[in-house]
């Protein structure tokens, strides 16, 4: 499936993007591990949480949905059952990645996969601290998928510093933490989304967070039941990543995106943004677990920065749009300390690099980050057909990019936006984007 998308400018409207689908996943598998029937409201029905939805179900889980409500009857910490197949995860890392912690506890063997993308993904990461704590766990030569995980008769704790800004790695971590004996600690130097240690909360899971000299202690214990929830998600700050440097970058333009997630750990483009001189208002800030905006954004004249290097992790899944605005602002944008980038759903450093050279920007790529030579507030780009190399953020920033094209883009490969945004083109629509499908 491609995208083809006309120049734009003037998107006016009051939109709502997708579920968060990092909390989307984190409700599914914990609901599962409840005892008793949780509630969630705002589910992400992308491919991703559909397909954690689907391994859960192989595992025993009885999973339905009400109208959009989703109701999960968790069978406790114990009561998921061996499933008759390879339990497939299709293109989504968080969950495999996740649900790795939760099977290296299991008393049965499970085998992972997943799609061409997923299995080219580092798993070695997930596979070191699992095997530290004694679970019985090998990955394919070059520490890809399929995993085969084996029964152990127990999973001892660890004390594990995360060598990778991960928080898949810190959650798989956390959730094996749950089955194992002792105290597990998990100590991070780099902040990474704090989602699992919040819905921990919202599961009433005892979990202590200590902070000193820039490192942050978890310490977590096994527990014996843990009590199902009624959840409602906000939407996605990364889904809405988009429509905020569309409605920065098309002239005459002025957007509101309705509650969204702004968990500061999630929000390092906004900073990054506004440093840039974006006009950026969060409005109707609800201050609960994972607290909301309504964000109210308008067209303007962004200037480059250096990025600082410690907003990276916290905005790692915005960086492909990132690049688009820092493409269109005056000078030149430097990106360092990036390199997590080349291991996402593709190389987003390499594809957004061609992107760029595609759009007519120019650019100095190296291993771990970028500078990009923004064309300045009045800049286009060439009207090009673009490869998003099957990656879902690559797909939809290349296409909000395209706005500022002389006159229409093709982006190529986009089935995958799925995943994440099913919905895209609707909301695209909804605010006067001139975009179609073909195939
Ligand atoms: C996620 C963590 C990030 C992010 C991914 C979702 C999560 O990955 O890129 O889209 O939900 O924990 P890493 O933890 O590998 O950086």
């Amino acid at each position: 499936m491609n995208f083809l998308i006309k120049k734009g400018e003037g998107l006016k409207g009051e939109i709502t993007v997708p579920g968060d689908k990092s909390i989307s996943h984190r409700s599914i598998i914990l609901s599962s591990l409840a005892e008793g029937t949780s509630r969630i409201t705002g589910l992400l029905e992308g491919e991703d949480c559909l397909a954690t939805i689907e391994v859960f179900r192989e595992m025993g889980i009885k999973i339905h949905n009400d109208d959009g409500v989703y109701y999960i009857e968790g069978k406790g910490l114990k009561g998921l059952e061996s499933p008759d197949k390879t339990l497939d995860f299709g293109n989504s890392g968080t969950s495999v990645r996740l649900c790795s912690g939760i099977l290296s506890a299991q008393n049965f063997k499970t085998i992972l996969t997943g799609d061409i993308s997923l299995s080219s993904r580092p798993m070695q990461r997930i596979v070191e601290p699992l095997s530290a704590m004694g679970a019985n766990i090998s990955s394919a030569e070059g520490g890809t998928l399929p995993l085969e995980i084996y029964p152990v008769d127990k999973l001892n704790s660890v004390k594990y510093s995360l060598p990778v800004a991960s928080a898949q790695v810190k959650s798989c971590i956390m959730l094996a933490g749950l089955f194992a004996e002792g105290k597990t600690e998990i100590e991070e130097s780099a902040v990474t989304r704090n989602h699992t240690e919040n819905m921990f909360q919202e599961f009433n899971i005892p979990i202590e967070i200590n902070n000193s000299n820039n490192v942050k202690n978890i310490v977590l214990r096994k527990v014996d039941l843990i009590k199902p929830a009624n959840l409602n998600i906000c939407g996605d700050f990364s889904s809405a990543a988009f429509f905020i440097v569309a409605a920065l970058i098309s002239p005459n333009s002025e957007l509101l995106i309705k509650n969204v997630g702004i968990n500061e750990t999630r929000i390092g483009l906004l900073h990054a943004l506004r440093h840039m001189g974006a006009n950026i208002e969060l409005k109707n800030q609800l201050d609960s677990i994972e607290p909301t905006a309504d964000i109210l954004v308008k067209t303007s004249n962004l200037k480059a920065i250096n990025l600082n290097t410690k907003l990276v992790a916290n905005m790692i899944d915005e960086m492909p749009v990132f690049f688009i605005a820092a493409a269109l602002a005056e000078g030149k944008t430097l990106v360092k300390d990036a390199k997590e980038l080349r291991t996402k759903e593709s190389d987003r450093l390499q594809a957004m690099a061609d992107a760029l050279k595609s759009f007519g920007v120019n650019f100095d790529l190296k291993d771990d980050g970028i500078a990009i030579y923004g064309l300045g507030s009045k800049g286009t780009f060439n009207s090009t057909d673009i490869d998003s190399y099957g990656d879902h953020r690559i797909a939809m920033a290349s296409a909000i990019g395209s706005l500022r094209c002389d006159t229409e883009v093709n982006v190529l490969d986009c089935l995958n936006v799925n995943t994440s945004y099913p919905n895209f083109l609707e909301t695209c629509k909804d605010i006067g984007i001139d975009i179609q499908n073909y195939e």
